[in-house]
């Protein structure tokens, strides 16, 4: 028996508090202008005191298995992709399964950075298609403000917090997951760090003192990186798939900065600009939650329909990077 795992229900969570450009203007030498012309950003939204990576992502999770007409109960795994957990250990994928009250599910966090929706979609397929599982909920979840350091301002200005989720079923419309292409670069993992917090670097007097617990990124090289990784990943999963480039009404990429997006929309020569769909204007880039926030409002907005293929893809610190082809099916 051929299994298809499909996107079957989204979700999203965006905290309310809006953080402007003319805020960060108060915080940091910047200026709309700049950050504008480098990003596309405008503003992003940051979590509250008491809002953390689980409570975000169990209300993104909550939408989508409702959006799949499912409930809790009916979740085999929980895959929760962030590099902002709540604790180490243990996994925010086991807060997020008591939060939903989903008793039968295994829960596993994923670290692969902004490319970790995809590690997770790519692991959904394989239990799907294995059929080990009938429906898994992948969840991706940021407090990026948590380790954004607000004095620097060549990364405060990029990123934002928020969620998304899908759920991953064996039966169902949806979205069938045709090909996901994934890599992975360790010698690059100096570009894009939080240095202290591991048993490298243990929190001490001194990590607080250097900075050494917040992001800390190379961006000029790391975003050579993300054009070339996305455009690469891209043109494997299209092959992988045996499609023509013609063949996708909609790429939905990493909202890491409006240059990277604008770079890999000129790929597709035969694509609309405005079939690249945006988000990065009012979120800036949520990490691992941003593919899935984007998949997400397309969903909402758009009627697709059937057939229609989606390429999503995202690059992110490790390095990693990935692509994953959709196809709108009943
Ligand atoms: N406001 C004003 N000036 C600034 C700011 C700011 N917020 N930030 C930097 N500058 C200055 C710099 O100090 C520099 O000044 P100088 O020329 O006097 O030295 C000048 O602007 C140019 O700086 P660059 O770093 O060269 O600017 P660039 O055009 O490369 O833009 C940016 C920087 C936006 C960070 C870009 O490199 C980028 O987007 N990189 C990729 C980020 C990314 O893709 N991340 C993805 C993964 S994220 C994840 O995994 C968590």
């Amino acid at each position: 028996m051929i299994r298809v795992a499909r996107i079957r229900g989204t979700g999203a969570y965006l905290p309310e508090r809006v953080l402007t450009n003319q805020d960060l203007e108060q915080m940091v030498d910047t200026s709309d202008e700049w950050i504008v012309t480098r990003t596309g950003m405008k503003e992003r939204r940051l979590a509250g005191p008491d809002e953390f990576t689980s409570g975000m992502g169990a209300k993104a999770a909550q939408r989508a298995i409702e959006d799949a007409g499912l409930v809790a109960d009916d979740i085999d795994f929980i895959l929760v992709a962030t590099l902002t957990p709540d604790y180490l250990f243990p996994s925010t994928a086991c807060l997020i399964q008591q939060l939903l009250g989903a008793k039968k599910a295994a829960s596993l966090d994923i670290q692969a950075a902004c490319t970790g929706y995809l590690y997770a979609l790519s692991l959904a397929k394989s239990f799907i298609e294995s059929g080990a599982y009938r429906h898994i909920l992948v969840v991706a979840a940021e407090k990026l403000s948590s380790i954004t350091n607000y004095k620097d301002r060549s990364t405060c200005v990029l990123f934002g917090d928020g969620a998304s989720a899908c759920v991953v079923s064996s039966e169902g419309e949806g979205l069938a997951i045709q090909s996901v292409r994934l890599g992975s670069d360790g010698e690059q993992a100096e570009l894009l760090i939080q240095p202290a917090g591991g048993c490298r670097l243990p929190a001490s007097a001194e990590t607080v003192a250097n900075d050494q617990h917040f992001i800390r990124m190379a961006g000029n090289e790391v975003f050579k990186h993300a054009v070339r990784r996305m455009e690469s990943a891209c043109k494997e999963c299209i092959d992988a798939a045996q499609i023509d480039e013609l063949d996708i009404s909609w790429v939905v990429p990493h909202q890491a900065n409006i240059r990277i997006i604008d770079a890999i929309a000129k790929r597709f020569k035969h694509l609309p600009s405005e079939r690249v769909y945006k988000t990065v204007q009012k979120y800036g880039n949520t990490s691992a939650s941003s593919v899935g926030i984007a998949l997400h409002e397309l969903r909402k907005e758009q009627s697709l329909q059937e057939g229609e293929k989606i390429l999503l893809t995202a690059f992110g610190a490790g390095l990693t990077w990935g692509a994953a082809l959709l196809q709108a099916q009943r």
